[in-house]
Parts: C-alpha cells; sequence; structure tokens
C-alpha cells in the first residue's frame, strides 16, 4: 500500500516538506509497480528513480546542517547511510528474487524508515532552522 503524506510529518521547512512529499509518491510508485509484478525493468528503474532523489534530499539536508553549524550533524548523517544501505540491499535482494516478501520488506523498512526519521530527526532539524531564520530575521529587523 503507498504510503500517504500527512501534515503531521510536516517540519516546517518549506523546502524539508516539498522533497518528504516527493520520496513519498517516489516511494509509493515503487510499492505500486512491485505489487502489480510491473517488469522487472520498470521495478529497477524506480528504484534508482527513489534512490536518486533519496540522494538527492539528503545532499541538500546535510549542507544546511553544515552550514547552520547542527550539533546532531554526524548522527543525522549516519542515519542518511544507514538507509541508502538498506535501499541497496533491498535493490539487490530484488535482483536475486521478486517476492512479495520483499514488497512487504519494502514497505516496512523504506516507509517506516521514513515516517521515524522524519518525525524524529528531520523534525529536530526543522525546529533548530526555523530558530535561526527567526534570529537572523530578528537581527535584519533591527
Ligand atoms: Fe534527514
Ligand atoms: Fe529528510
Amino acid at each position: 500500500m503507498a504510503p500517504k503524506w500527512k501534515e503531521q510529518y510536516s517540519t516546517g521547512v518549506w523546502w524539508q516538506d516539498k522533497q518528504h512529499r516527493e520520496l513519498f509518491t517516489r516511494l509509493g510508485t515503487l510499492l505500486d509497480a512491485m505489487e502489480r509484478a510491473r517488469v522487472r525493468e520498470e521495478i529497477q528503474a524506480l528504484f534508482e528513480f527513489l534512490e536518486s532523489y533519496t540522494i538527492r534530499h539528503f545532499t541538500s539536508e546535510e549542507a544546511s546542517m553544515e552550514k547552520a553549524g547542527y550539533s546532531g550533524r554526524k548522527a543525522h548523517m549516519n542515519e542518511h547511510r544507514k538507509f541508502l544501505q538498506e535501499l541497496a540491499a533491498l535493490k539487490s535482494e530484488f535482483e536475486d528474487d521478486a517476492t512479495l516478501a520483499l514488497v512487504i520488506k519494502v514497505q516496512r523498512q523504506l516507509v517506516d524508515w521514513f515516517v521515524n526519521h522524519i518525525g524524529n530527526m528531520d523534525k529536530s532539524l526543522g525546529a533548530f532552522l526555523r530558530a535561526q531564520e527567526a534570529k537572523h530575521q530578528a537581527v535584519v529587523n533591527c
């Protein structure tokens, strides 16, 4: 079942929310294709499509953490690395054996990861970035 974006996932940072919505869409498209047992090449391409956008998103967050001097940067980056490893493992598992069990695994591991990561680490980062922006605005308005 395709994951649905919920307002409660919002970090309050527009570009993070926009990218997270796109990640949900790409993950949903992949799961949908897997559930419908579409041709292998199509699913393979969707794995790559998801992977490329995930890398782009993680790069955006990591650059903003570095720029803002965010203290939780290292732990946050470790979670990102872990996700990319899981994604790569599932992708190669799919190349060997595309089963319904794998669809459930993708659902459990990737969707659950996103929901937990956004709800914890990304929301903390979003709050930090918003506080920094507010501080910056206060200085500009002085
Ligand atoms: Fe993140
Ligand atoms: Fe994120």
